[in-house]
């Protein structure tokens, strides 16, 4: 499914699209944000936590690696995979243990395998003055995902499209 994001605000409402199109339990999910710097990752990841209802600042997991969130009965694992150099290093950042939350993870291509192992990847990039958005859903439950989003929108899954 691919998307035009004319402006910041279409990326916060994608964000705030694919939170209601996830399930509530959301443990254990996986959802890769690719793309060069300045694609609209960190906005994408942000406003998701934001729209969770998360009303302090949202910092950069660049340096942390992982940013971990509780809002009400739901944990998010923010986290930046940009100073990782490999799929062996995820254990620095105990990745195994973040599978109690929901892990939207900015620089996926660090560590290569994750792409098996994921639920969902949206990719983004330069278009013009806006963004392009690609969703692929890679696990059984994303593919669903993905399909119910293109589902409800049948303009979108149909090509480039606006995203509302
Ligand atoms: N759809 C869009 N169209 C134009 N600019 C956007 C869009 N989405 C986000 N931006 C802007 O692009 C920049 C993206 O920065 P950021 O989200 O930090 O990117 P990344 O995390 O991918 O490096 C921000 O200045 C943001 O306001
Ligand atoms: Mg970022």
């Amino acid at each position: 499914m691919t998307l035009y994001l004319a402006d910041p605000a279409a990326t916060e409402r994608l964000a705030g699209r694919l939170l209601r199109a996830l399930p509530a339990d959301t443990a254990g999910w996986t959802v890769l944000l690719d793309g060069e710097l300045g694609a609209g990752k960190s906005t994408f990841a942000r406003a998701l936590i934001k729209a969770l209802g998360h009303t302090g600042p949202v910092p950069s997991p660049t340096y942390t690696l992982v940013e971990p969130y509780r809002i009400s009965d739901r944990i998010i694992y923010h986290v930046d995979l940009y100073r990782i150099a490999g799929d062996d290093e995820l254990r620095y950042l105990g990745w195994t243990e973040l599978d109690d939350g929901l892990r939207l993870v900015e620089w996926p291509e660090r560590a290569p395998g994750l792409l098996q192992q994921a639920d969902l990847r949206l990719s983004l990039s330069y278009d013009g003055d806006g963004r392009r958005a690609e969703f692929h859903g890679i696990s059984e439950r994303g593919t669903k995902l993905e399909a119910e989003l293109a589902k409800a929108h049948p303009e979108i899954s149909a090509g480039l499209a606006k995203a509302d």
